[in-house]
């Protein structure tokens, strides 16, 4: 924020300070100063919906701001992540762009690339609004970076429940044994691939899943910060379980985005699919009903978390008009437009239950009990680096099924990225 802008509304009252700013960003950006360029992957279905409900609210609370539409399609920024990192290579960084909260952030502000805005949270009185954890994982070195929008839940099966009734599938699988009887179960029954699964991060999902089933919450969380070794016999052990879960998905997984695996379990040509919460209001917005949902199989009561954050990149065109973004993101308003209909809990601790679809009142419910861990595909574990490096390990799986490569691959990404 520049000095004569805090100046300016030095002169005004309490409330209309809050609201100058936030929304009156006259940043000498030029002609296109008023156009505020939001880059997030949420191009299509649940994801869009989300999205426009953010923005619905941003058009009430910052008249005068435009609202423009950096998005990138393409599942877990798989797409957009690139181009963002080669926009903010050369200096052209959209007005905002989301990052997850925790190791991915860090990459960011490791970088030099966005902007201490703890200022914004004492002005926004956003420190009270958000669980301690969150803010620690937003916080380095006394400092805060961005705006979380929500928290997704990562290890949630989701099921067409015709499916399982017609394969006699009455009750929901609690241990992976259990899982791999329903998978035959409904393989015998003609379906041939009974969990869909997408291409790498998708199967990152899935593995990350099994590993908290064979290791439990603490020793999972361990595998991140170098505290469990990757080189250890539950990991291998994890390996072959996911390498058996691989038999009873589809050939194709691996040119598969997770809407298309989505859709094969909308089709009935599967039953389940592991996929983040963000599925829940994916199938809302196409309309199908008929889906069930289950935490992953031997996951027991833990929560595995990403949050979705926004930022203000440094040289931002339009910083005063991404403030008032930012402040819409974290307001109560703005982040129950977004999680109603983007299948995520709010970030804020102060929303009211009875507003949200029955699967978020339940992920609101768990989110409060539940032992939290961090997800690595989006973000909350490890750095993009060695995200990027379990995905390649993952994919080279999907096609070799070599479990020794797969571990070793694995071991020294952790080697290489464990933060000293
Ligand atoms: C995650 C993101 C979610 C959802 C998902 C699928 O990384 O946090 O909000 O968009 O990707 O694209």
């Amino acid at each position: 924020m520049s000095f004569t802008r805090r100046a300016a509304v030095a002169f005004v009252g309490v409330a209309a300070l809050l609201s100058a700013a936030a929304c009156g960003g006259d940043d000498g950006g030029g002609a296109d100063s008023k156009n505020v360029e939001v880059f997030t992957w949420w191009s299509d279905g649940g994801e869009k919906a989300g999205l426009d409900g953010l923005v619905s609210r941003f058009n009430t609370d910052c008249a005068g701001q435009t609202f423009q539409n950096g998005a990138v399609a393409g599942g877990a920024g798989a797409n957009a992540k690139s181009v963002l990192a080669s926009r903010l290579q050369q200096g052209d960084p959209p007005d905002t762009f989301q990052a997850h909260a925790g190791a991915e952030l860090l990459d960011y502000i490791d970088a030099g690339q966005i902007e201490d805005i703890s200022a914004n949270y004492d002005t926004w009185g956003l420190k009270a609004a958000f669980p301690p954890g969150l803010i620690s994982n937003l916080t380095v070195d006394g400092k805060i970076y961005s705006v979380p929008a929500n928290i997704h839940r990562a290890n949630v099966v989701w099921s067409n429940k015709k499916v399982l009734a017609e394969a006699g599938v009455t009750t929901d699988p609690k241990t992976l044994v259990e899982f791999f009887a329903a998978l035959d179960k409904v393989r015998a029954a003609g379906v041939k691939a009974p969990l869909a699964v997408g291409k790498d991060w998708t199967q990152l999902m899935l593995f990350e899943s099994v590993l908290i089933s064979n290791l439990g919450a603490e020793k999972f969380t361990g595998l991140w910060n170098g505290s469990t070794d990757w080189n250890g016999a539950d990991v291998t052990t994890s390996i072959n379980d996911f390498k058996r879960l691989l038999t009873y998905t589809n050939s194709d997984r691996d040119a598969l985005d997770w809407t298309d695996a989505e859709k094969l379990v909308m089709d009935g040509k599967a039953a389940y699919q592991l996929m983040g919460d963000w599925e829940a209001a994916d199938l809302d917005a196409k309309g199908f009903t008929d889906y069930g949902y289950l935490t992953f199989p031997g996951n027991g009561s833990t929560f595995q978390w990403l949050a979705d954050s926004f930022v203000l990149p440094k040289g931002a065109k339009n910083a005063g008009g991404t403030e008032c973004w930012l402040k819409t993101v974290g307001s109560a308003e703005g982040q129950k437009a977004f999680n109603t209909k983007k299948g995520s809990i709010p970030a804020r601790t102060d929303a009211v239950p009875a507003d949200y679809p029955k699967y978020q009142q339940s992920a609101m419910a768990d989110w409060k009990s539940a032992t939290q861990v961090p997800s690595c595909a989006h973000g909350a574990a490890c750095s993009q680096g060695w995200q990027g490096a379990a995905n390649s390990a993952l994919g080279a799986f999907s096609t070799k099924q070599d479990v020794a490569s797969l571990q070793k691959a694995l071991a020294s990404a952790a080697g290489q990225f464990t933060k000293k």
